[in-house]
């Protein structure tokens, strides 16, 4: 519902158009000239003017003038009795959304109304995106999300954050393991000690033990010095092992002893030295199926999931995706010093449906690229990767108003029919989530299906973890 002022002397003109607006569901006030009509503006902010141009008293460029200096973001589309559309070119000049030449039909004008409804409403969602980012950001240590799954996240991150149990942190590639162990990290009271990183993965087997806890000098060829490993460089912080899966098991067996002992020896040392470091670990494998496998050691995994924090998949929680965007295009838009503050529906519609592979990751690229392509206010569709746009799914809103009858083409060299039907699906479903604020039962009323089919078809699309 949008709360709309018509403007005109005309009586006849101001009761069709609050006849047809509250037929549209919206609140309407009317004025019977220009001088009543800015006095309405100053009593209360509208989503939509529209005033006629000329009139007793005070002209319809007066209303508009004031509404522009008010209510910035509010359109007002003009009317005119007059052949000359001068005046309305005047008025399209200081800033009018359109205009129309009576007489007109009203189904002629509803798209240009619809249109301007829809912009404000689109200007109030991305404001309301800002605000909450700004309230998030300032409290989630970086961390953004909105979906039951992230607050609770969230959650487990200011609770572990007190204590100084190891933690383990799962997910797939690009979810945030990082990022999370960081948060705990800095809410916890060794903030200001270091905090660092060693990727398990990335380091030779025969490297990792003197990375990890230093070497003597002389122990090994190359070994030209004493050096200090990690766990002394971090001594009173945090320690993250990232990939830990993919730590061998011999330096596996010397991880568990440290984690016990809370001392450390370094390579070619015999001195074993106390050492107080939180360690975090990560990784994007199954660790329980590593464990039953025999590639990992189930000791050393009971001792670091003392408390484990799972990042759900992106596409597994829909309803962050918004604000992410939102995120990564403020972030972006700094970045590469431009004036981009918007995402247009279409495109939102496009990031809602992609089921992401590489999770935040992904979109905070696809983001920066769009940032750096798009040449106007807004991210449109246009500068969105052709991934997102070739999804063979009609677009929603054409959809929406002809099922059934707007049909994907088939390339060519054709195409992954289940596939195109699930990603379809879960575009539809995430929108409708999307429009509900991740209210369920009012989602599946929208799509026309019962609770219990939306329930079904989130498990079976593994977007069951949202709300
Ligand atoms: N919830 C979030 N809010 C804001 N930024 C996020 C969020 N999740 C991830 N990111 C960003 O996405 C990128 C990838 O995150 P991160 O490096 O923490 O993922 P990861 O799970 O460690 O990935 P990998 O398994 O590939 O190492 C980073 O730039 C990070 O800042
Ligand atoms: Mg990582």
């Amino acid at each position: 519902m949008s709360r709309i002022l018509v403007v005109d002397d005309e009586l006849s003109m101001r009761e069709v158009l609050e006849i047809f607006f509250l037929n549209e569901g919206h609140d309407v006030d009317t004025a019977p000239d220009g001088a009543a009509g800015v006095a309405r503006l100053h009593e209360q902010e509208y989503d939509l003017v529209i005033t006629d141009l000329r009139m007793p008293r005070t002209h319809g460029l007066v209303v508009l003038e004031q509404c522009r200096a008010l209510y910035p973001e509010t359109p007002v589309i003009v009317m005119t009795a007059y052949a000359s559309t001068e005046t309305a070119i005047e008025a399209m000049k200081m800033g009018a959304y359109d205009y129309f030449t009576k007489p007109f039909k009203l189904e002629a004008v509803q798209a240009v109304i619809d249109k301007a409804l829809e912009r404000r409403r689109l200007v109030r969602e991305n404001r309301k995106l800002r605000a909450e980012l700004d309230g998030r950001a300032r409290r989630g240590g970086g961390i953004i999300g909105r979906s039951r799954a992230m607050n609770q996240v969230m959650d487990l991150v200011r609770r572990v954050a007190r204590t100084r149990t190891n933690v383990l942190i799962l997910g797939e590639s690009g979810t945030g393991k990082e990022l999370v162990a960081r948060a705990v990290h800095e809410a916890s009271e060794r903030a200001n000690e270091p905090f660092l990183v060693v990727n398990c993965a990335a380091i030779p087997e025969n490297l990792l033990e003197s990375e990890l806890f230093g070497h003597r000098k002389g122990t090994f060829t190359g070994a030209t010095q004493d050096k200090e490993g990690l766990f002394k460089a971090a001594h009173g912080g945090t320690l993250l092992l990232d990939e830990i899966g993919e730590m061998p098991l011999g330096m596996q067996v010397k991880l568990l002893r440290v984690l016990q002992e809370r001392k450390i020896k370094a390579v070619g040392d015999v001195r074993e030295v106390p050492v107080d470091v939180r360690v975090i670990a990560a990784t994007n494998r199954d660790l329980e199926a590593e464990v039953k496998a025999g590639r990992f050691r189930e000791d050393l995994y009971y001792r670091l999931n003392v408390i484990s924090i799972d990042l759900p998949p992106l596409r597994a929680r829909p309803t962050d995706i918004p604000l992410l965007a939102h995120h990564f295009l403020r972030k972006y838009a700094r970045e590469f010093d431009k004036r981009i503050t918007e995402i247009t529906p279409e495109a939102m519609q496009r990031l809602l449906k992609y089921d992401y592979s590489g999770n935040v990751r992904e979109l905070e690229n696809i983001l920066e690229r769009a940032v750096a392509l798009e040449e106007g206010p807004r991210i449109t569709e246009h500068s969105l990767p052709p991934a997102l746009r070739s999804t063979d799914t009609p677009a929603p809103g054409a959809s929406a108003e002809a099922p059934g009858e707007v049909l994907p083409t088939v390339p060519a060299d054709g195409l992954d029919l289940e596939a195109a039907v699930e990603s379809f699906e879960r575009g539809i479903i995430a929108q409708a989530l999307e429009r509900t604020g991740g209210r369920k039962k009012e989602a599946a009323r929208l799509l026309g299906i019962s609770f219990r089919s939306l329930r079904y078809r989130l498990d079976k699309l593994n977007m069951k973890d949202d709300e």
